[in-house]
């Protein structure tokens, strides 16, 4: 029987996304001869009730290396927590998962592929749980710290990016003699700050999962400056946080959702400033990192998960996602990926930092 599927796109948008539109799209239509009903902006577009797009292989034949969405994305839409102003000026939030299913109902889809993060996810099991939705998941984030998934694709070019911007912070630091700091994303898991200093050669490393001395860091600088290189280059994921303090946020608000990490580089930058009596210059890399094109290993990942959906979806597997395990797709619940996948402090790649002569700023036991 022929069916009518739909996608969307939610949370922030990551490298990749498009080449899961496409290979979603190339499957069902080719190997199942499905339709395929693209939902804009998200939750919040399907209770909007924007307009769709019908999506067929020609529409798609230019998304495999397109950085961002297509669909457009909401950074915040979940049908279980809407905000809704009431009369009297404030603000409540209700559930409105009900018509969302409705939405779905109306829209004459038969399922709902949902490519987001952890918040996507975790929506898009409660509808199934508690709304009998037929949905299934594509995880994503530059983060790459989603539960029951090897790597998430986004995570690659963001790395990328993130090396490269490295690569040219040490010509200058060179030629000037300066400290460098590189604040970089990931929110409460470093594996971006990880891998950048390990593939950019960094000296220091700062991780949201080993909080730092700044001490430590000032003796470390010092250290190398007394064997004559005069520069250093220092990485700082947004969620580090000092031994004695917290982390930063430069979106600052009352509920979680809002708040957003950063800045944590700009007090880093002046203490080193004082204590090395170095000069030193701060870069906050910021949304760089998610743009643009996709790496051929995100395209490569992003495209086996879309084409595993559609899969999921004629195999009826409501409530999951697809995933990594070593080098095969397998799927798992979607609720899998709000466990948040940290750097292990004792892990191989931490230790592999280390005896490169990589500080993170704590005590080693
Ligand atoms: O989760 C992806 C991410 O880019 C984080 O690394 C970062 O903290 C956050 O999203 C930024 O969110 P926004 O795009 O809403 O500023």
């Amino acid at each position: 029987m022929t069916k009518r599927i739909g996608i969307l796109t939610g949370g922030g948008d990551a490298p990749g996304l498009n080449a899961v539109i496409r290979a979603v799209t190339l499957t069902a239509s080719q190997q199942y001869d499905w339709e395929v009903i693209g939902i804009r902006e998200g939750f919040d577009g399907l209770l909007a009730g924007l307009p769709t797009l019908s999506l067929h292989a020609m529409d798609v034949s230019d998304l495999l290396a397109r950085g961002g969405t297509v669909l457009g994305a909401a950074s915040r839409g979940n049908p279980f927590e809407r905000p809704m102003t009431l009369p009297d000026g404030t603000t409540q939030m209700v559930d409105v998962s009900a018509e969302a299913v409705e939405r779905i109902a109306a829209l004459g889809l038969d399922a709902l592929i949902c490519a987001g993060g952890d918040g996507t996810m975790t929506i898009g099991q409660r509808l199934v749980d508690e709304q009998n939705a037929r949905i299934v998941g594509v995880p994503k984030t530059i983060d790459n710290d989603l539960g029951q998934t090897d790597v998430t694709f986004g995570f690659d070019t963001a790395v990328r990016t993130a090396t490269e911007a490295l690569a040219k912070l040490q010509t200058t630091a060179e030629s000037h003699h300066r400290i460098m700091v590189l604040e970089v994303m990931g929110r409460n898991a470093g594996w971006i700050g990880l891998h950048t200093g390990i593939a950019g050669g960094a000296d220091v490393v700062l991780l949201p999962e080993i909080p730092y001395r700044i001490d430590l860091v000032c003796d470390h600088i010092k250290a190398i400056r007394e064997t004559g290189r005069r520069y250093s280059l220092v990485v700082v994921a947004e969620g580090a946080q000092p031994i004695d303090g917290e982390q930063m946020f430069h979106i600052e608000g009352e509920a979680e959702y809002q708040k957003r990490l950063g800045g944590i580089a700009h007090t880093v930058g002046e203490q080193l400033a004082t204590c090395v009596e170095s000069e030193v210059r701060v870069t906050v890399l910021g949304h760089v990192q998610r743009g643009g094109e996709p790496t051929p290993r995100d395209r490569f990942l992003a495209t086996g998960f879309g084409v595993e959906a559609v899969h999921l979806v004629a195999e009826e597997k409501w409530g999951h996602m697809v995933a990594l395990h070593g080098t095969e797709l397998v799927h798992v619940p979607m609720s899998a990926a709000k466990e948040i996948k940290h750097v292990d402090p004792a892990g191989s790649w931490v230790r592999i930092a280390r005896d490169l002569g990589i500080i993170f700023g704590d005590e080693p036991g």
